[in-house]
């Protein structure tokens, strides 16, 4: 479903990533914005309360698309049908299902860290489903279980490269998701 993405394409995927010893790194090929969403419905399928994405990548990587894709599932699983708004402007959109909520963020025009605590994104850490977009304004409100997602864009326009990585073991329910190949792949 997700094709490996060659060494030259993992060099250039950076940012802020956990520090040592990943206990879950994958390296995707995504070809295609459908690619890209079959891995968010892929991921959202395993998610539970408390767990926590972050998307990293530049403008136009793709990460709003990833968490749209995630969130339509989320909610088509539970039979409801909704617009899924970009968080650009009110930093944060929410969603309430039976079991959890989803929170939505956009940080990217977040101007005061106070505003994490004001939004209430800590608590959503600890009880929702939550993916952040520019997840480095968190400064050290950053989530240590969270899973890092970057993407990179790459020459061919519908080309993406997501690197994924944690460190907490929540996230080895992923191994039966990702490829046994390329799962554990030392950082290049
Ligand atoms: N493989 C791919 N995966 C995801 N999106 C892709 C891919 N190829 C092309 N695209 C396109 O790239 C665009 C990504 O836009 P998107 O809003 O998701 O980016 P973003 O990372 O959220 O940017 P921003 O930082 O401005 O919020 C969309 O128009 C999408 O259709
Ligand atoms: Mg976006």
């Amino acid at each position: 479903m997700f094709g490996l993405a060659t060494a030259a394409a993992r060099d250039k995927s950076r940012g802020m990533v956990p520090s040592a010893n990943p206990s879950l790194a994958a390296t995707l090929r995504l070809a295609s914005p459908e690619a890209t969403e079959r891995l968010a419905v892929a991921l959202a399928n395993v998610l539970a309360p408390g767990d926590t994405i972050l998307l990293e990548g530049p403008i136009g990587a793709g990460k709003s698309h990833f968490c749209r894709a995630a969130i339509r599932h989320l909610l088509s699983r539970e039979g409801f049908v909704e617009d899924i708004p970009s968080p650009t402007f009110t930093l944060v959109q929410t969603y309430v299902l039976p079991e959890a909520e989803i929170w939505h963020a956009d940080l990217y025009r977040l101007t005061n860290p106070a505003q994490i605590v004001e939004l209430g994104l800590e608590e959503a850490f600890e009880t929702a489903i939550t993916f952040v977009e520019w997840p480095d304004r968190l400064g050290t409100a950053t989530p240590r279980n969270a899973l890092h997602i970057t993407l990179s864009t790459e020459a061919a326009e519908d080309l993406r490269i997501a690197r994924i990585l944690a460190t907490d073991p929540r996230w080895n329910k992923l191994r039966a998701l990702l490829p046994a190949d390329i799962v554990g792949i030392p950082d290049v």
